[in-house]
């Protein structure tokens, strides 16, 4: 690929900043992102993401701003939610939330007092820090309790949590996670919610895209409130958005509810949006808003469900491969865009030297902790490797078979950096053919 250096991003009065951000594209078109978060939103995102709507205050929500203003982006949010419905099946829609952790914090300050009970997935078995690990506000302002996987499957233990919510009483239950491979089964989750009068609470940040792409079956319309952070695998901005069961005002109320349940059903939009401003937020960032619209009209396309489709095809190909290899992969194999690796053969806490050598083959994967690991999460035993950003540069099982055959051979000789430089080499030729942002360049 030839590049213009000059225009290509062009700031014009910062060439510090320039020459940086520069250097961040070449690094995200000239290596493999394989951390399972992460993303290529496409250029349109990031032009919304970038425009002047970053200059509006607008306070408030669509119709009540605290500010003057407002037509165009009163407008503008009411497109994003309703694209949100749409492509989610949700009742109610709040796209304003900065992201994921304070989304969350946003639910438990709305449906919960100061010292009530959360319970959610352990950190080191893959959850995420705000469903109440110990340094994280959820459980610094509430009383965290964590459910654990299964320890010889690495599955989720519907039975064992139903007995720790029965003795627990938690008023909320979180589910969800950041480092779990397989399908979900958030019905389950609901149930014990419903069996023990708690919140039902689903966090599908991870796997956004791959629900309204139809590859993992959705928590709703069942749970009573879902978070999604919008730069995962549906490939949006950063931000979050939240939705929960009924329209302000206009309540949908099943036949045969019963008065409590009404009250709850009536109450939980209003506990949300407030929750979100003014109870933790002030002026909601309208390029973002602007940009998860963009993003939620491309999921909204059915080249989308197919990528999602892909999506998994090449997570299943690439843990095939690297099992093949020797390499331990965690329930042995995924249902979803990651794959969880298991260097404990390799040797304790292996996790970030795996993860430089990688990158140093321009492979970009992240540490993580596996379940029932004994190591840090800074220095865990575990390696995380996810196909969302591969997928979006349309690479597929073939693809997925020469990185993995790349990743097992890395991993199985850490300290080999002639290999290590060898497959640099290759992926630089495959990440040129198969080019990103080339629309960014002038
Ligand atoms: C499951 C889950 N929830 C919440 C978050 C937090 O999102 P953010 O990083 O946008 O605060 C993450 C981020 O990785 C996540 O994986």
């Amino acid at each position: 690929m030839v590049y213009a250096m000059q225009k290509t991003i062009g700031l014009q009065g910062d060439a510090q900043m320039q020459a940086l951000l520069v250097r961040e594209l070449r690094r995200q078109q000239q290596t493999l992102q394989m951390i399972p978060s992460e993303n290529y939103a496409s250029a349109d995102v990031l032009r919304a993401n970038g425009s002047v709507l970053s200059n509006k205050y607008a306070e408030g929500y669509a119709g009540k701003r605290y500010y003057q203003g407002n037509e165009v982006v009163d407008e503008i949010e009411e497109v994003a939610i309703a694209r949100a419905k749409k492509l989610f099946g949700a009742q109610h829609v709040n796209v304003q939330p900065y992201s994921g952790s304070p989304a969350n914090m946003a639910v438990y300050h709305a449906l919960l007092k100061p010292g009530e009970k959360i319970l959610g997935m352990k950190l080191s078995m893959g959850g995420h820090l705000t469903h109440g690990h110990g340094v994280n506000f959820s459980s610094r302002y509430f009383k965290a309790v964590q459910y654990d996987v299964d320890e010889k499957t690495g599955l989720l233990d519907f039975e064992a949590l139903r007995k720790i919510a029965l003795k627990e009483k938690p008023q909320i239950i979180v589910s969800g996670a950041t480092a779990y491979p397989r399908m979900i089964d958030f019905k389950a989750f609901d149930e014990i919610a419903q069996e023990v009068g708690a919140y039902s609470f689903a966090d599908i940040s991870h796997i956004a895209g791959l629900v309204v792409g139809g590859v993992h079956k959705s928590p709703l319309p069942f749970t009573d409130v879902v978070m999604s952070t919008t730069h995962k695998t549906l490939r949006g901005p950063r931000g979050a958005m939240l939705m929960c069961k009924n329209e302000d005002g206009v309540v949908v109320i099943p036949e045969g509810v019963d008065e409590k349940e009404r009250f709850k059903l009536k109450d939980l939009a209003r506990k949300i949006d407030s929750a979100v401003f003014p109870g933790l937020q002030g002026g909601p960032h309208m390029q973002s808003i602007a940009a998860k619209a963009v993003a939620f009209h491309e999921a909204l396309q059915p080249e989308f469900k197919s990528y999602a489709i892909q999506v998994v095809r090449n997570a299943k190909v690439l843990a095939l491969v690297l099992m093949e290899h020797g390499i331990k992969v965690v329930t042995e194999g995924t249902d979803t865009h990651l794959v969880l690796v298991d260097l404990r053969p390799q040797g304790k806490s292996v996790g970030r030297e795996a993860a430089v050598a990688l990158e140093r083959a321009g492979i970009v994967a992240n540490a993580n902790t596996v379940p029932f690991d004994t190591a840090s999460p800074f220095m865990p035993s575990g390696l995380r490797l996810g196909t969302p950003a591969l997928t979006t540069r349309g690479m597929r099982e073939s693809e997925m078979k020469e990185i993995g055959g790349w990743i097992s051979a890395i991993l199985l000789d850490l300290k080999n950096t002639e290999l290590q430089l060898r497959v640099r080499a290759c992926v630089e030729e495959l990440c040129a053919r198969f080019p990103i942002y080339t629309e960014l360049e002038e």
